[in-house]
């Protein structure tokens, strides 16, 4: 695998493999890679020449300095991983080549970035945006794989992509779970025994309200499954929304895309999950 850690020499490396006409695939992530990171890698190799993995800590999409802090960066571990499942290149920055200091400028999207997540993490989709256009304009990838764990990402991302007509394809791919139903994620490690336990209560959760629904009783479906997850010890409920899948508008009788999201902190962990209740 080859490693790039400036921008330049990546740049320059994408500029080759365009003009010796290789398709790219690109993954963008923090690192602390898991199982679902990995099957990103392996979508994006189904259909292109050569696949591009970015691991980087992005500051500006936390709103929590004490969760950028904490973030796990366990990068000779992510380096193995990449290496085994066959990855070609890996960018992997330092803040600074992405940075110059006080940028200030960011992407008005429009309503997506306050919604659900962007109204419980201010600004983080102004973070996000921000880091994947400059990745966009850097690696210029055919095709950016990005998964369904972060449903509102991605809607957030085709946005931006549909507003400034970036030339790249997106893919969203399935969420990875724990045999257990836990939706897999590098915030997973910071668990305790009993959160771990007690997390579950997420995914049990969305799919009582997949196996349960009824269009004619979303308000009723909401609120019992509201009532689950907040009588589970140590899981404290940030919002659980039955959305239209399209606009993540509060889905009613009529609406045919629909999905249901969860944001709750277990102990002290913060977690999100979803599920597709019908398409
Ligand atoms: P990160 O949380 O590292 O996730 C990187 C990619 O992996 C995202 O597209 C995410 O949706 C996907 N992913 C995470 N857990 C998954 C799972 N259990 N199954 C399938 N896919 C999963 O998302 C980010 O990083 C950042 O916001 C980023 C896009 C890199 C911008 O900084």
């Amino acid at each position: 695998m080859k490693i790039f850690t400036k921008t330049k020499e990546i740049e320059e490396y994408v500029l080759q493999l365009r003009q010796a006409g290789k398709t790219t695939g690109f993954v963008a992530t923090m690192g602390a890679l898991h199982q679902g990171h990995l099957s990103l890698i392996q979508q994006a190799q189904q259909s292109n020449d050569v696949v591009i993995c970015s691991i980087f800590v992005n500051p500006t999409q936390f709103n929590d300095p004490a969760d950028l802090e904490k973030y796990p960066r366990p990068i000779a571990a992510d380096i193995q991983k990449l290496e085994q499942a066959g990855c070609d290149v890996l960018f992997n920055p330092d803040v600074s080549e992405i940075y110059a200091t006080h940028e200030q400028w960011h992407l008005n999207i429009g309503e997506l970035e306050h919604l659900l997540e962007g109204k419980f993490r201010p600004g983080h989709y102004q973070g996000v945006t921000q880091v994947v256009y400059k990745l966009f304009n850097i690696v210029k990838p055919d095709t950016a794989y990005f998964g369904q764990k972060d449903y509102q990402q991605v809607m957030v991302i085709s946005k931006m992509v549909q507003l400034l007509n970036m030339p790249v394809k997106l893919a969203m791919c399935p969420i990875l779970r724990e045999p257990d139903g836990l939706a897999m994620s590098s915030r997973n490690i910071h668990l305790t025994a009993d959160d771990r336990l007690h997390s579950l209560i997420l995914s049990k959760t969305l799919n009582w309200v997949k196996d349960n629904f009824d269009s004619t009783k979303i308000i009723e479906i909401k609120a019992t499954a509201e009532q689950l997850i907040s009588n589970e010890p140590g899981v404290e409920l940030e919002y659980l929304e039955i959305v239209d899948g399209d606009t993540l508008h509060t889905a009613n009788q009529n609406t045919k895309n629909i999905v249901a999201l969860v944001a709750a902190r277990v102990g002290k962990t913060r977690l999100i999950d979803n599920m597709i209740i019908s398409s």
